[in-house]
C-alpha cells in the first residue's frame, strides 16, 4: 500500500469519453448573449470595423439584421443592443426617444426573429454629449436622483419597442426600483430587469469606448462605478438591487472578478450573469493574432471559467465564435 492507493485522479482522465462522463460544467449556446453596436445612419450598408475589437463592427440596422440572422442560424438565443445615435445632447434624449436607434432596432429584430431574446442596455452614456451615464450639474457632478426618471423612461421605451429584458448599466442608486415601478405601472409586469448590479470602474472597458463612442469628455466614472479593490461592497450592491426588484444580477467585468461571481452565487438565489467585457475580448484576440496563444482554446477556457464560478449567463463578444466552434 502506498499513498497512491488513496486517490488516483488520473483514472477519470484516461479518455475523452471518460472525461466527458464526469465533467461538471458545460458551455451551451443558450448560455451566451452577444452584444451588438448599432448606428443611426442613412447609409444602409454601414459596417465599420472596431479597430480594438477584431471581428466586431458598428452596424447599420440593415447590417445588424443580416449579422443577427447568421448568428441565429448558428444557434444564438439572445443578444444585447448598444446604440450610437446621430445626435447627442446633455440630457441624452435619444436614449428614451420612441424612434431612437435602439428602439427601432429592437422592433426590427423582434419582427425578423421573434424567438430571439433581445435585451437592451439601459443607460444614457452613448446618448449624452458629455458621455456620462447621468445628468450633470453645472459643476460637472453626475446627479443621481434627477437621472432616475430618464433611465426609467429609457427602459419603458425599450420595452414598448419589444425588448425582452432591460439591463441598466448606469450605476445610479435606486434605478432598479425606478425602472420596475415605471414598467409595472405601464403593465409590463413580466419584463425582467437584468441589473449591472456589480459594475466596477474598469480599464477593461477601453475598447468599448471606441465601439460605443461613449467616453466621458471630462472626468471619469469612479464616482458611480465601483472600486476594483472591493468585494464585500459587491454584496451590498447586489442586495440593494434584489430588494429593488432585479431579476438577474450581473457582474462586470468578468475574468478579473471571478471571485465576485462566486460570492454572488453563494449569497443569492437569483440568476447571475457575467459580462466578459471588450478589453477581455481584445486581449485574447490580440494574443491569438500574434500567434502567442491558441485563441479558440483560450476563449472556451475563459467561458467555462464563468460557468465554474457560478454564472448562468455570459455576455460575450465571443458568442458567434463559440457557436461556430460548438457546431463543429
Ligand atoms: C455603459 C456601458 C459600458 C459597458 C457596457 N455598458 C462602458 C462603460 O461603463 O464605460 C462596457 C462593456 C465592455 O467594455 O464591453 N453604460
Amino acid at each position: 500500500m502506498s499513498f497512491l492507493d488513496f486517490h488516483r485522479g488520473r483514472r477519470l482522465r484516461t479518455s475523452a469519453s471518460m472525461r466527458e462522463l464526469v465533467r461538471e460544467n458545460e458551455v451551451r449556446p443558450q448560455d451566451l448573449m452577444m452584444p451588438y453596436f448599432v448606428v443611426e445612419t442613412d447609409d444602409e450598408d454601414f459596417r465599420k470595423p472596431i479597430g480594438s475589437m477584431p471581428g466586431q463592427h458598428q452596424l447599420s440596422m440593415k447590417q445588424l439584421k443580416k449579422r443577427v440572422g447568421e448568428a441565429v442560424a448558428m444557434g444564438m438565443k439572445s443578444c444585447i443592443l448598444f446604440g450610437i445615435p446621430a445626435e447627442k445632447d446633455p440630457e441624452g434624449s435619444q436614449a428614451y426617444a420612441d424612434e431612437g436607434i435602439v428602439q427601432e432596432s429592437i422592433r426590427m429584430l423582434k419582427d425578423a426573429y421573434p424567438d430571439l431574446i433581445v435585451a437592451a442596455d439601459t443607460c444614457l452614456c452613448e446618448f449624452t454629449s458629455h458621455g456620462h451615464c447621468g445628468l450633470l450639474s453645472p459643476s460637472g457632478e453626475v446627479l443621481n436622483d434627477p437621472t432616475l426618471d430618464l433611465l426609467a423612461q429609457t427602459a419603458l421605451s425599450q420595452v414598448r419597442a419589444g425588448a425582452d429584458i432591460v439591463a441598466p448599466s448606469d450605476m445610479m442608486d435606486g434605478r432598479v426600483a425606478a425602472i420596475r415601478d415605471t414598467l409595472d405601472e405601464a403593465g409590463f409586469v413580466n419584463t425582467p430587469i437584468m441589473s449591472y448590479a456589480v459594475k466596477y470602474a474598469s480599464a477593461f472597458y477601453g475598447p468599448f469606448r471606441e465601439a460605443a463612442e461613449n467616453s466621458p469628455t471630462s472626468g471619469d466614472r469612479k464616482s458611480y462605478q465601483m472600486d476594483p479593490a472591493n468585494r464585500r461592497e459587491a454584496l451590498r450592491e447586489a442586495e440593494a438591487d434584489i430588494a429593488e426588484g432585479a431579476d438577474i444580477l450581473m457582474v462586470k467585468p468578468g475574468l478579473p472578478y471571478l471571485d465576485v461571481i462566486r460570492s454572488l452565487r453563494e449569497n443569492f438565489d437569483a440568476p447571475v450573469a457575467a459580462y466578459q467585457v471588450s478589453g477581455e475580448y481584445s486581449m485574447i484576440k490580440a494574443a491569438a493574432q500574434n500567434g502567442w496563444m491558441d485563441g479558440d482554446a483560450v476563449m472556451m477556457e475563459s467561458l467555462i471559467s464563468f460557468k465554474r464560478a457560478g454564472a448562468e449567463l455570459i455576455l460575450t463578444y465571443f458568442t458567434e465564435d463559440a457557436l461556430r466552434l460548438l457546431n463543429g
